[in-house]
């Protein structure tokens, strides 16, 4: 297992601040600690390297950290200058340099009353009055005012998202399932794959589909080229272009180019670009999910999130829940030399979170030079990944207990089960509280040993343990839980960006991809085929699908 503070390859330096020298050099001390030790030194660790905000409760004691680590991450985070970044990021600075932009989804989930002004204008006030507008949209739709074109009532509504504009929608509709209204069917189409809107609309009445067309910028291709193809299936399906109107809604910060698109104005709703597409759940491109949900629920949601917000802008360091969580991150990342990290939710509605944070994290924090351009000089974000418990127990957590990586986890459980049945919930929790021990505390030789087990199979049953882990906790999954869980990782995000001096709302890493993807687009369209350019090993690909293709 990988424990030097410079990483596998041991030629990366962290940066060069004092606190993170200090880190490293305290790091040579303790990183072999067992947690064994730490928990037999302190009877009371369990209690006390924990906390509750905003209806969370987070036990971090099982995480490979000393009180003199904790305060050390807190020196770093202060030598980083989080509290004022922090303060910028909610005063509306553009902190998003590579954009100009400033970074304001805690706008989002602002009281109505409150203020937050950028270029002379209160973003709070616009956020209500788009939620206002969204409100009567859901309700219409939930009570069957709204009428397809045909007259018919609205049971089918297709999100056509990606990225941003798909895993939050996607995610909150599992996530709050239950609190849906059942006769109502929720479907999400992102991939430019055909098989993905073909999928999602074979089994339905066109005359009762309602499409949400989601795209920050509105130029997106995947979405495009999905909402393309779902008018025409409405057209084709309803036979008249008028019912556009009454089966599009769109979601965008691009008014002019939906409008182009044939989306009625009264049917779009707008954000802001001060909100990223990874961080816009809780905008308008909630819009399915308050229309599945209903608007109480959905303002409970926000509630949740701006719980959460007051808490990471308000609490001190040493029990700032979001700014904690990320500290352990970076120490697990960049002095455990941790390279992946999973999110384990016990909790079969949460199963699309771990998508949802991948790109939280990833587009957020995957990032190889600092603010000014400068390479980072450290590993950054670490790649995320994750199944609901129990299931990755049967698949994955044999390399989690005694792979040679090292990987944190987090473990996400509720108090009360949704869908109570007899001893069921007990069960589920006993398994997450069982593999937090066993990831801990392990299992020694001498006590693979006992009870006279055979002496060839002793070492395939040692577990060494001394593997982190965090534990959150609720009471059960509502709304409000909901929103102050997402929120806590948004902060956690921005507080490991604020330590590695990066711009986590930018994401230049996916253009590259779509430029060459244009142009290998015409290369396979044109008729004859043109001279390829690309290396030998994209050319002869190329050549061989254009031959397959239509044999
Ligand atoms: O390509 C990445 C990305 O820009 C994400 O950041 C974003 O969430 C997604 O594409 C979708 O973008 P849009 O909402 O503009 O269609």
């Amino acid at each position: 297992m990988t424990s030097s503070p410079s990483g596998p390859e041991g030629a990366r330096t962290g940066p060069a601040q004092p606190a993170w020298r200090a880190l490293a050099q305290h790091h040579a001390r303790i990183g072999s600690v067992h947690l064994r030790e730490l928990f037999a030194a302190d009877p009371g660790r369990g209690e006390r390297l924990a906390l509750e905000a905003a209806g969370l409760y987070l036990d971090y004691s099982k995480n490979r950290v000393s009180d003199e680590t904790l305060s050390l991450l807190q020196a770093l985070a202060v030598e980083c200058a989080l509290p004022e970044r922090t303060a910028a990021m909610f005063r509306g600075d553009a902190i998003n340099t590579t954009e100009h932009r400033s970074v304001l989804h805690v706008a989002l989930r602002a009281p109505a009353g409150s203020r937050i002004v950028v270029d002379g204008v209160d973003v709070v006030a616009q956020v209500h009055a788009v939620l206002a507008r969204m409100t009567s949209f859901a309700q219409a739709v939930r009570s069957g005012g709204w009428r397809g074109h045909g007259g018919k009532r609205i049971r089918n509504i297709v999100n056509i998202g990606i990225g941003g504009s798909d895993l939050g929608p996607v995610m909150a509709y599992e996530a709050l399932r239950h609190y849906s209204q059942r006769d109502l069917t929720l479907r999400f189409v992102s991939n430019v794959d055909p098989t993905d809107l073909a999928e999602a609309t074979r089994d339905l009445d066109a005359g009762e589909t309602l499409f949400i067309v989601c795209s920050k910028t509105f130029t997106t291709l995947e979405t495009l080229t999905n909402a393309r193809a779902a008018r025409q299936w409405i057209v084709g399906e309803l036979g008249d272009e008028q019912a556009v109107a009454r089966h599009f809604a769109a979601v965008s910060t691009n008014i002019e180019a939906v409008t182009a698109f044939g989306i009625a104005a009264q049917n779009t709703f707008g954000f802001w670009d001060w909100v990223g597409g990874r961080y816009s759940m809780d905008s308008a491109i909630g819009l399915s999910t308050m229309i599945a949900i209903g608007p109480g629920h959905f303002r409970e949601l926000l509630a949740g999130f701006h719980a959460m917000d007051e808490h990471f802008r308000t609490a001190p360091l040493e029990r700032n829940m979001p700014a904690l969580l990320g500290l352990l991150a970076v120490w697990n990342n960049n002095f455990l030399g941790a390279a992946s990290c999973a999110v384990l939710p016990y909790d079969q509605y949460l199963k699309r979170l771990p998508a949802y944070l991948q790109q939280l994290t990833m587009e957020s924090n995957g990032k190889h030079v600092t603010r000014d351009g400068t390479p980072v000089g450290c590993e950054t974000a670490p790649i995320l990944w994750g199944e609901p418990g129990t299931n990755g127990q049967h698949s994955f957590y044999q390399l989690l207990h005694q792979g040679t990586r090292l990987v944190p986890c987090d473990f996400i459980g509720f108090c009360r089960s949704l869908n109570p049945s007899g001893q069921q919930h007990d069960l589920l929790m006993a398994n997450l509280l069982a593999q937090t021990e066993a990831l801990a505390f392990g299992q020694t030789a001498a006590q693979a040993a006992a009870g006279g087990a055979d002496p060839a199979l002793v070492a395939h049953r040692v577990f060494e343990g001394n593997r982190p882990t965090n534990t959150v906790l609720a009471e059960c999954l509502a709304p409000a839980t909901l929103g102050a869980l997402v929120a806590l990782y948004e902060h956690s995000v921005f507080t490991q960006g604020v330590v590695w001096g990066i711009d986590s709302f930018d994401q230049w890493g996916v253009e590259l991809g779509k430029q060459l993807a244009l142009r290998t687009m015409a290369e396979l369209q044109a008729d004859p085929q043109p001279a390829l350019t690309h290396d030998g090993s994209t050319n002869a690909l190329m050549r061989r699908y254009r031959r397959l293709r239509s044999a």
